[in-house]
C-alpha cells in the first residue's frame, strides 16, 4: 500500500539532503532525522489461517492481522508504535524480526533483504535485532540464573571467551542498574521492575543494533514505569541502539519516541514527528486516542476535545470495508469512507509538515472543521467471526532463546 505522494525517510545509502521528510520543522532530532534507514517494511502483510473440521484442517478464513505496514525506522531512532490491543501490534514486530512468516510484503534490515536470508545466516543476522517483552517472567527460562541467562546468547553467537566473560557480564548489569549478587539469582527471585532489567540486559548482551520492546512496562507498577523507560533511553546512547518501542498507552510512548506511528486493524492511520502528534492529531482515531490521555492539569482537562471511541475494535478475521474505522468514526461520511481504503498521505494543512501523513480521505475537512462529528451508531460484529479468531488466536510464546 505505497503511496507514491508520500515522502519516505530515505533507505540505507540515501543521503540526499531532500530525502527526508520535514522542511518545515518539526521536533526530531536533526541527529536521527539525518541517519540512514536501519530497518525498512514495506507492505508488510500477515495473515493468520483460521482452520475448522476434526479430520481435515480446511481453512475457512483469515485473521488480517497485520495488512499492509509500511514503516521505517533510521538508525538512532525511537519509533513508538501505539494502537489497541488485538491490532497487530506484536505480530507486526515478530514480523520484522522474521519470527512470523510475511504473507506479502518486504522487511530490509541494513540494507539486507531479510527473507533472502535462510538457516545460520539469518541466524548470526538476528544477533543484532532483539527482543523485550512485556512479561519477562515468562520469556526467560526460569530454571537458568541470570548469569547461564545472560551467557547463552553471547556464546551462541562467539561473543566471549574465557576470562572476558566475567568482565562483559559485571559492565551488562552495572548498565541495568542491577547488583552483582544478581548473577546467581533466578528470575523469580527479583521484582517486576528488575525482571524487566534482566530481560533488557539479555537483549543487550548480544550486542544488536535494533531492539524491539513489546509492551516493556505495561506489567510494571506506575512508579517503576518511568524507571525502566529512562533505563531505556540511557541505553539508547550509550549503546547507538535503534528502538521500536510497541504500546497500548500514547502515555507510555510519548516522552521516549522520536516518531510515533498509530495502528488501527492491521496498518497505520497516522505517523508524525512524536511532539506535533501529540501536539496536532490528525486521523479521528488519533483523536479519540488522545482524547482519553488524562491531562494533569485541571483547567485544560475540563475544556479539551473528548471523543469516546464507539464499540470494540472489530474483528481482524472480517475487517470492515474501504476506511477499516469507519464503524466507529464520528466523522465518517457517506461517500468513499465505507468503499475505499484511504492511503498514508501527506496533507494540505497549513503547519502540517509533510513528515506527519495520515490514511483519512477527509483530514482536510476535518481539521478545518468544514466537518463536524455525528453520533456513531455502534454496528454489532458478526459473533460467529469474533469466535472463530478467539478460537485460534493460539499466539505462538516467544521466549528470549528464539532470538539467538
Ligand atoms: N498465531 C496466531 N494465530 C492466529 N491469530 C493470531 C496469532 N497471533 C495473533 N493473532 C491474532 O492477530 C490479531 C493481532 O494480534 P497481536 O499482534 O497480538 O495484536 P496486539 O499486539 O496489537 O495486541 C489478534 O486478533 C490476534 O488474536
Ligand atoms: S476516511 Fe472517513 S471513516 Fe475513515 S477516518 Fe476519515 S472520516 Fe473517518
Ligand atoms: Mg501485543
Amino acid at each position: 500500500m505505497s503511496d507514491t505522494t508520500s515522502e519516505q525517510p530515505a533507505r540505507s545509502g540515501d543521503t540526499t539532503p531532500g530525502a527526508l521528510a520535514d522542511e518545515q520543522g518539526g521536533a526530531l532530532a536533526t541527529t536521527t532525522r539525518d541517519r540512514e534507514v536501519l530497518v525498512d517494511a514495506q507492505g508488510v502483510k500477515v495473515h493468520f489461517p483460521i482452520k475448522r473440521g476434526v479430520i481435515f484442517d480446511k481453512t475457512v478464513g483469515h485473521v488480517y492481522a497485520v495488512d499492509g505496514m509500511d514503516l521505517q525506522i533510521r538508525q538512532g531512532e525511537t519509533y513508538g508504535l501505539v494502537g489497541e490491543s488485538g491490532c497487530g501490534k506484536s505480530t507486526f514486530g515478530r514480523a520484522l524480526l522474521q519470527l512470523e512468516e510475511l504473507t506479502a510484503g518486504k522487511v530490509h534490515f541494513d540494507g539486507v533483504d531479510l527473507a533472502s536470508l535462510k538457516g545460520e545466516k539469518l541466524r548470526r543476522e538476528r544477533k543484532n535485532m532483539q527482543m523485550v517483552f512485556q512479561d519477562p517472567l515468562g520469556s526467560l527460562d526460569p530454571r537458568q540464573t541470570v548469569e547461564q541467562l545472560l551467557l547463552e546468547g553471547m556464546r551462541a553467537h562467539n561473543l566471549v571467551k574465557g576470562g572476558a566473560a566475567t568482565e562483559r557480564l559485571a559492565e551488562l548489569l552495572k548498565a541495568v542498574g542491577l547488583p552483582r549478587s544478581a548473577l546467581n539469582k533466578y528470575p523469580h527471585e527479583f521484582s517486576g521492575g528488575q525482571r524487566q532489567r534482566v530481560g533488557i540486559a539479555r537483549a543487550l548482551s548480544v550486542d544488536p543494533k535494533l531492539i524491539v520492546a513489546d509492551e516493556p512496562v505495561s506489567a510494571l507498577d506506575v512508579s517503576v514505569q518511568a524507571q525502566v523507560i529512562n533505563l531505556l533511553k540511557d541505553l539508547q546512547d550509550e549503546f547507538d541502539l535503534t528502538y521500536l518501542v510497541i504500546a497500548h498507552d500514547l502515555a507510555v510512548v510519548r516522552h521516549i519516541s522520536d516518531r510515533v506511528g498509530v495502528m488501527y486493524l492491521g496498518s497505520l492511520v497516522e505517523e508524525a514527528d512524536a511532539d506535533d502528534l501529540y501536539d496536532r492529531p490528525l486521523h479521528p482515531y488519533t483523536r479519540a486516542l488522545m482524547s482519553a490521555v488524562p491531562v494533569p492539569d485541571p483547567k485544560i482537562e475540563d475544556t479539551r476535545e473528548q471523543i469516546l471511541l464507539a464499540g470494540d475494535l472489530p474483528s481482524p478475521a472480517n475487517p470492515p470495508s474501504g476506511c477499516r474505522f469507519h464503524t466507529r468514526c464520528p466523522w465518517r461520511q457517506e461517500t468513499l469512507c465505507d468503499t475505499e481504503r484511504p492511503q498514508l498521505r501527506v496533507v494540505q494543512i497549513d503547519g502540517v509538515p509533510a513528515s506527519q501523513r495520515v490514511a483519512c480521505h477527509w483530514a482536510e475537512q476535518i481539521a478545518s472543521g468544514e466537518l463536524q462529528p455525528h453520533k456513531v451508531e455502534i454496528e454489532l460484529t458478526d459473533p460467529s467471526a469474533q469466535q472463530s479468531v478467539t478460537a485460534d488466536a493460539t499466539e505462538p510464546p516467544t521466549s528470549a532463546a528464539d532470538l539467538t
